[in-house]
């Protein structure tokens, strides 16, 4: 392993004339330790056919904060499109200025995800939207609440006839959430410096980059950070080899072992997913860690017990700065207005 670093490092960058050679080598290699592209296209979703009445309604359901019962938190507080699909706080602010226990993860390619959350404990994006609706620190609001809220304007009664046609009583927190989800589908980044790269675009990348990129595959990062949003796929104990201090890992916060009641999975978390993780500070759960390589030293001696030096660190957190995709570009939408029989906001 080490071997092969140090090789490929000196490849790059005293022999300039086979840079090409080496490029063809590490994309190899960053194939078969299972690093994908963004598809082009969207993604399809389990039992939710997305169409563009759909997408457009869960668009608006995203930007609207009337499914909150303060009638001021939208699911854009605190995945704000506009900084990365998260809300770049430790943890995140909810319903009546509460503190909420874990940090905000990003929308933004969550469909990739094989799991949703960082216990992974809601199976897909439908199943999470009705989550934060109802917990008490986020938008605490009732499902039956939220249905009368909707049925009161006739622009979301009309538009939910449409995305849901045929159906007896479009109207409902299931169909709520599939809209939702629908549009989470169109929330993909693709075409980051990393991914034109993959595709066979030499220069997307800088030379510290594919540095960087050969030491998280020969480090080990790709064991657990790997498919398309290098990450999101299992789960591992946080801590693996050396568990991290009680402000990186608080230990009331058991992960995984409260959705499966298993030993085994205390302190469990599901590897997070690295796309657009520049813009997605403060890392990990807890969100304690703002700087990047910092986070990637953490990583090094937490997960592989490998005590990196500055420089590898930065490498690393160079490449993960080229997992920045395209941020798709979201029109602010305009909302039902609301009438005499819309539950009044309650604070
Ligand atoms: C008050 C802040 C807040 C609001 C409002 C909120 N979320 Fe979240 N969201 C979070 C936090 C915090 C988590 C992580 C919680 C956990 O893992 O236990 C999360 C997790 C998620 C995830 C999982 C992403 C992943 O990588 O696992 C998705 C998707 C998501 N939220 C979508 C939504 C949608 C859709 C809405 C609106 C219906 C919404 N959120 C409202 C804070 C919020
Ligand atoms: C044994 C599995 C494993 C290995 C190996 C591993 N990670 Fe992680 N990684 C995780 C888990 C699990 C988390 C989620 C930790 C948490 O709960 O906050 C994570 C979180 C992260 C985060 C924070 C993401 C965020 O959104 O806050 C970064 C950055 C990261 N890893 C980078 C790396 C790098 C770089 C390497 C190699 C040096 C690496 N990881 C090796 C499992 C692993």
């Amino acid at each position: 392993m080490r071997k092969t670093i140090v090789t490929l490092s000196v490849a790059l960058t005293v022999v300039a004339g086979s840079v090409a050679a080496s490029d063809a080598d590490l994309r190899a290699k960053a194939k078969s330790a299972g690093l994908e592209v963004i598809p082009h296209s969207l993604p399809a979703v389990a039992d939710n056919p997305v169409t563009r009445e759909k997408i457009e309604l869960g668009q608006m359901l995203f930007f609207d904060p009337r499914l909150s019962a303060s009638g001021v938190i939208s699911c854009n507080t605190c995945h704000n499109l506009a900084t990365g699909g998260d809300d770049n706080l430790p943890t995140s602010v909810g319903h009546g200025w509460q503190m909420g226990p874990r940090n905000s993860p990003t929308v933004l390619n969550a469909v990739f995800n094989k799991a949703q959350f960082w216990d992974g404990r809601a199976e897909d994006l439908k199943a999470q939207a009705k989550g934060p609706i109802q917990a008490g620190v986020e938008m605490a609001n009732q499902p039956e609440m939220v249905v009368i809220t909707l049925k009161s304007m006739p622009e979301y009664v009309e538009r939910f006839g449409r995305a849901f046609p045929g159906e007896a009583d479009p109207v409902s927190f299931d169909n709520m959430a599939k809209a939702i989800e629908a549009f989470e589908v169109t929330l993909i980044t693709p075409a980051s410096p990393f991914d034109q790269w993959l595709e066979g675009n030499d220069p997307a990348l800088t030379d510290d980059q594919k540095k960087g990129l050969a030491l998280f595959i020969d480090k080990g990062c790709t064991a657990c950070h790997s498919g398309v949003n290098l990450g999101g796929q299992d789960y591992f104990p946080f801590g693996l080899i050396k568990r991290p201090g009680a402000d990186i890992l608080p230990p009331e916060d058991k992960g995984r072992f409260q959705v499966t009641q298993t030993a085994t999975d205390e302190y469990v978390f599901r590897a997070a997913p690295l796309r657009n993780i520049a813009l997605t500070a403060p890392y990990f759960h807890s969100g304690q860690i703002w700087d990047l390589k910092q986070a990637v030293a953490v990583m090094g001696i937490a997960q592989l017990g490998s005590e990196m030096s500055d420089e590898e660190a930065g490498l690393i957190a160079g490449f993960l700065e080229g997992l920045t995709g395209e941020q798709p570009r979201v029109e602010y939408p305009v909302l039902p207005v609301e009438t005499a029989d819309t539950p009044k906001p309650r604070l």
